[in-house]
């Protein structure tokens, strides 16, 4: 298994161990059921914004803002960043895009009173990070988290990270997001562990 550190990162993307892909379908399927209609309602002034956190090379993002969200695409990776880059560009997408530690990027936007109308997180778990997300969606702002769980080596997927700092317990999420209301959530307990969350602020919460 590769090392999880920053230019670990940067050799599997310069490898094409992550290259740039369509969407997953439980982005899709979200954006489908629950952002289409927050963007379409547009209640608060950052209503359209969207932040993929730890998002890679960027083929969320991109796809996202191909549908009209105002992106911020969030990676410690500057050669996956530098995909995303070439790949906005060549769309003639306006993308924003951020080299940092996801913490470090939570946790000043909070500080600076910035905040979106969703944030996704698919593949990437920093525990300290979690509890920074809330607050930095507008009311009534989804997040949408996917990642793997403890379960998944037991079953014998041989993708994903072993290092327990970077799996899911089970029914961790809807511990740390019990203040938010739950829209979806879901387990997967064969042939892989994935936890998906789709949670949402409260409208009436600052
Ligand atoms: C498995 S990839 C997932 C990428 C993308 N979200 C997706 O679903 O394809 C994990 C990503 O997290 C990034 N990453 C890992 N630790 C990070 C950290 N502490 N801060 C920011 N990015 C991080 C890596 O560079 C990598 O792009």
């Amino acid at each position: 298994m590769p090392g999880s550190d920053r230019q670990s990162w940067n050799q599997r993307y310069l490898a094409g161990e992550f290259g740039f892909r369509e969407p997953d379908p439980f982005v899709m399927e979200a954006h489908k059921n629950y952002l289409q209609p927050l963007l379409r309602e547009n209640l608060a002034p950052d209503a359209d914004t969207g932040l993929d956190l730890a998002g890679g090379a960027g083929h969320h993002a991109i796809w996202l803002a191909q549908q009209g969200w105002r992106m911020a695409l969030v990676d410690w990776s500057e050669t996956a960043l530098e995909i995303a880059k070439e790949k906005s560009a060549a769309n003639s997408l306006p993308l924003e895009i951020v080299q940092g530690t996801a913490l470090d990027v939570v946790t000043q936007s909070a500080q600076q009173g910035r905040r979106f109308g969703f944030v996704l997180v698919s593949f990437f778990l920093d525990r300290a990070v979690l509890p920074w997300l809330p607050k930095i969606l507008i009311p009534g702002g989804i997040l949408l988290y996917r990642t793997y769980t403890e379960d998944n080596e037991r079953l014998g997927n041989p993708r994903g990270p072993r290092n327990a700092e970077h799996l899911l317990r089970s029914q961790e999420l809807l511990e740390v997001y019990c203040g938010m209301k739950i829209l979806h959530y879901n387990e997967t307990v064969t042939s892989k562990g994935v936890t998906e969350l789709i949670a949402q602020q409260p409208s009436s919460s600052t």
